[in-house]
């Protein structure tokens, strides 16, 4: 996959040789075009020495432009994505100007564009800025992030560029999967973050899911090409490019949105935190306190996953287990409970497993298993998914996919 990765001056340029790496990593031609300003927060040289390419900046370069112009820069990319992208960009892009040699390619590429904002978090918050984003929105420029938390100038707030890593994974999927494609043309569907069960009109009960590693996997399986689907409880992670959310609350909501989705699907992962039990009944007026004890009842809600992996042409069925102890004896007992194809074992509470950006896990299936240690959800996604590829075609269709290594009853 051919990347343009533009990069504009703001301090996060830091993270860009990063990127750059993440983005080679996975097979992409990297070839960076560098704003004026980006030269005082990262030097061409480091850069050109990570992404192997000679560093492009001007666009009245003669001898650059003579190997390739920025027109032919422009169709060469499958993806054109700039991170960091300051307001300064964001406003020059909604412009329709070509001061510069970014733009231009940004006017004059079909390819995919994804910006990655970066900068203090009252300017991202500032009217112009949201009114620039709205506009590049609607012009089917994809906005990645930006993360919230705390920022280069010592203040907290949104406007954190998104990790490369997660760049990375929405640029291939952006890409179509271009250059990896394990799961060209498969559907996945999966289940991501909480679900609320309604007590009253104003209170439920929930969990302490982020939707973090759903939303990582539904990335890793769109970067490997697959068409993902993804049903997700409430959670305030930004929603993957490319990939079609469908937002529920409650567990039957869930329920239905996924045997909607399940039809034609290959695979199917759990990563949902998924609610055990809700109110018998919704009271319909908010519950005044008037005792001091009080109980509500519980009944059982549907168990999605075991309910798709029951269905008679059932996809490739992955869950998860969140366990406070006996980790993998409990994730295997739902495995072959749940007749599942693979259940993905992970510690919670005490500082692992939810709303945290990493997860140590273990992954079951009915001869092996195989553990990963601690790291990123995002890259445990990544794993994860050549994981369950190598699973769903080794039970599925042994035969389409030759580039796929044996597996191993590895630990
Ligand atoms: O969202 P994060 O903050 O990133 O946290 C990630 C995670 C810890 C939520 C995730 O990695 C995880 O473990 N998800 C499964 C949580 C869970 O509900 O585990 P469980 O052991 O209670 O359920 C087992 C499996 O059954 C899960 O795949 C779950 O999605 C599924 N289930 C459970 C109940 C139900 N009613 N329907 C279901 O489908």
């Amino acid at each position: 996959m051919n990347v343009v990765l533009g990069i504009s001056g703001g301090i996060a340029a830091y993270k860009a040789p990063d990127l750059v790496r993440r983005l080679r990593e996975r097979g992409a031609n990297v070839q960076i075009v560098m704003t004026a300003s980006a030269e005082e927060f990262v030097t061409s040289t480091a850069l050109q020495a990570v992404s192997g390419k000679p560093i492009r900046s001007n666009l009245w370069d003669k001898e650059a432009e003579a190997a390739m112009s920025h027109i032919e820069l422009a169709r060469w990319a499958d993806v054109v994505v700039i991170a960091p992208a300051t307001a300064e960009v964001m406003a020059r892009i909604v412009s329709g100007g070509a001061p510069d040699l970014l733009t231009t390619i940004c006017l004059a590429t079909e390819a995919p564009i994804a910006l990655a904002p970066a900068m203090n978090h009252v300017m991202w918050g500032n009217a112009a800025t949201q009114a620039n984003r709205e506009v590049l929105e609607k012009r089917g420029i994809h906005i990645l992030g930006p993360g919230i938390g705390s920022q280069a100038c010592g203040e907290t707030g949104a406007g954190r560029m998104l990790e490369p890593d997660a760049i990375a994974a929405a640029v291939f999927s952006l890409g179509g999967g271009k250059g990896e494609s394990l799961l060209d043309g498969r559907k996945v569907v999966i289940t991501a973050g909480p679900t609320r069960e309604a007590i009253d009109p104003v209170r439920y009960i929930t969990n302490r899911s982020s939707g973090k590693m759903g939303y990582a996997l539904a990335s890793a399986a769109a970067a490997q090409g697959a068409k993902v689907v993804l049903i997700s409880g409430p959670v305030s992670v930004p929603a993957p490019p490319g990939i079609e959310v469908v937002d529920v609350e409650s567990a039957e909501q869930m329920y239905e949105a996924t045997h909607t989705a399940i039809v034609d699907a290959d695979i199917f992962i759990a990563a949902a935190a998924v609610a055990d039990y809700r109110p018998a009944t919704v009271v319909k007026q908010k519950i005044k306190k008037k005792s001091d004890a009080m109980s509500i009842e519980l009944v059982r809600c549907p168990d999605i996953l075991a309910s798709v992996a029951e269905m008679e042409s059932s996809p490739f069925t992955v869950g998860f287990a969140a366990e406070t102890e006996n980790v993998i004896e409990y994730a295997r007992g739902k495995l072959e409970n749940k007749k599942l194809d693979m259940i993905v074992a992970n510690r919670v509470g005490d500082n692992f497993g939810f709303d945290r950006d990493d997860n140590t896990a273990t992954a079951l299936w009915h001869d092996g298993q195989k553990s990963f240690p601690t790291c990123s959800k995002i890259d445990l996604s990544r794993e994860l998914i050549e994981l369950v590829a190598q699973h769903f075609y080794a039970v599925r269709s042994a035969d389409t996919q030759p580039r796929l290594t044996a597996i191993s009853n590895s630990d």
